[in-house]
């Protein structure tokens, strides 16, 4: 006979009725959906078989194995040698807050480069860990000149400076050539953030001379969300160890997250339980990405960026960045016209075509739709549907009437600049 609930109470202990839970008898139900926003961006099916397999304990040596492979494979993604990679427990912000919380001290100077809503979220946080914040801000839809941050580091001689390499809340893309040179004239830390871009365009931690950077897994690693992949360089690695105040984040601190990756040894400190699953998925996503080649990664994502845009051209939509140097390839931002309803267009996107056809964020709200192709998503059919829900969702509108006397005189930017035999 089940015991009654006094029984199982401890001594005092009251046991008043259990409410009932709204769960019994209902599995989980998930709709399938084309995730094209700027993310997440739908998981690789080997990803989301890896996250099936058993779990093993996050001390045992068969999961230490596993952390040695997604160190491999970080490394592979970062272009780095560097011994201190990791996955830092959290979904991009973890990234984010672990690179200040490390690499700035309270009383320090930090340059950010501000071109949207990455750039306002560093600033907030820097401030909360005691920095002094230099808000180096320009127009959304452009990146910092390399002339501007030059500037910005001879007059504030900074100890951290932040880029963001893949602004997905205006589309645009930081250049980072020659920046780390700069840096390095001041004895500044460069921390960049690469959540939206790594895997879709060029990067190379160490050739970049990169002392910290984070990512997402959600994006274009083709992963879900849950861990942010994370580096630092031997110059990033001697900012931590020179700290004169201990890190005021426990659960950021590098110090012991490392320990747990054996960075410093074959025996790991336990500092918290490690995503078993999650981290299996990210394991799987690397190998993925190890086989197709970084290259070939950035070329297919460059592609059907292209592709993209000339359908979207043909549609007679215009681009939020102006100048293309700065236009980002994985996230991309699309000037709603005047009269066309952003939100409008996105829930037929959805309804219609179960495609997710994002809006605006921070200063690209209201303004902007936003479209992600990034890792699994970079596929052909997949821009193919987005074109084809833009195209339905304007003629709704009565956008395409307009548009077709418009646009008779205006040839494609791209025209002839996207090849025929594109591989998806
Ligand atoms: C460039 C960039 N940085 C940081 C983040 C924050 O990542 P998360 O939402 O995974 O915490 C995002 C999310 O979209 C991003 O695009």
């Amino acid at each position: 006979m089940a015991p009654s609930l006094q029984e199982l109470a401890r001594p005092d202990e009251s046991t008043p009725q259990i409410t009932q839970s709204a769960l019994e008898n209902t599995p989980i139900k998930v709709p399938q959906r084309y995730l094209m926003g700027p993310g997440p961006g739908n998981a690789h099916p080997r990803v989301l078989a890896a996250q099936s397999l058993p779990l093993l304990g996050h001390m045992h040596p068969a999961f230490f194995a596993i952390m040695d492979e997604i160190q491999d494979g970080l490394r592979y993604m970062f272009q780095t040698k560097s011994k201190y990679v990791c996955l830092i427990s959290g979904t991009g912000h973890s990234g984010m807050e672990a690179a200040i919380a490390n690499m700035l001290e309270p009383g320090e100077t930090i340059v950010v480069g501000n071109n949207g809503i990455w750039g306002q979220r560093v600033c907030e946080i820097a401030e909360r860990y005691g920095g002094k914040v230099i808000n180096a801000e320009v127009p959304a839809g452009a990146a910092l000149s390399l002339r501007k941050i030059e500037d910005e580091l001879e007059r504030n001689k900074p100890a951290v400076l932040f880029l963001c390499q893949g602004e997905s809340s205006t589309g645009a893309h930081q250049a980072l050539g020659g920046v780390a040179e700069a840096c390095r004239k001041h004895d500044t830390i460069l921390v960049v953030d690469t959540v939206c871009s790594l895997g879709a365009v060029p990067f190379y931690g160490d050739a970049w001379g990169v002392d910290c950077m984070y990512s997402g897994s959600q994006k274009v690693l083709g992963a879900p969300p849950g861990a942010a992949p994370f580096m630092l360089g031997e110059r990033g690695f001697k900012k931590l160890k020179n700290r004169k105040t201990k890190v005021a984040s426990w659960y950021f601190d590098l110090n012991m997250i490392l320990d747990y990756w054996g960075c410093f040894g074959p025996k790991r400190f336990y500092h918290h339980t490690g995503m078993v699953s999650n981290w299996y998925g990210i394991r799987e996503a690397l190998g993925i990405a190890s086989e197709e080649g970084l290259e070939s990664m950035w070329e297919r994502h460059r592609r059907l960026h292209l592709r993209l845009w000339e359908g979207l051209n043909e549609l007679g939509l215009e681009p939020f960045v102006e100048k293309e140097q700065y236009r980002l390839v994985s996230v991309n931002t699309i000037k709603v016209p005047e009269g066309v309803d952003c939100l409008v267009l996105c829930k037929n996107a959805m309804d219609k075509y179960s495609v997710e056809i994002a809006g605006g964020l921070g200063p690209s709200a209201g303004k902007v739709w936003r479209v992600g192709i990034m890792g699994y998503n970079a596929q052909l059919t997949n821009v193919e549907l987005v074109l084809t829900a833009f195209k339905d969702g304007l003629a709704q509108q009565g956008f395409t009437k307009r548009h077709q006397v418009a646009s008779k005189d205006v040839p494609s930017p791209y025209e002839g600049a996207f090849p025929e035999n594109i591989k998806s």
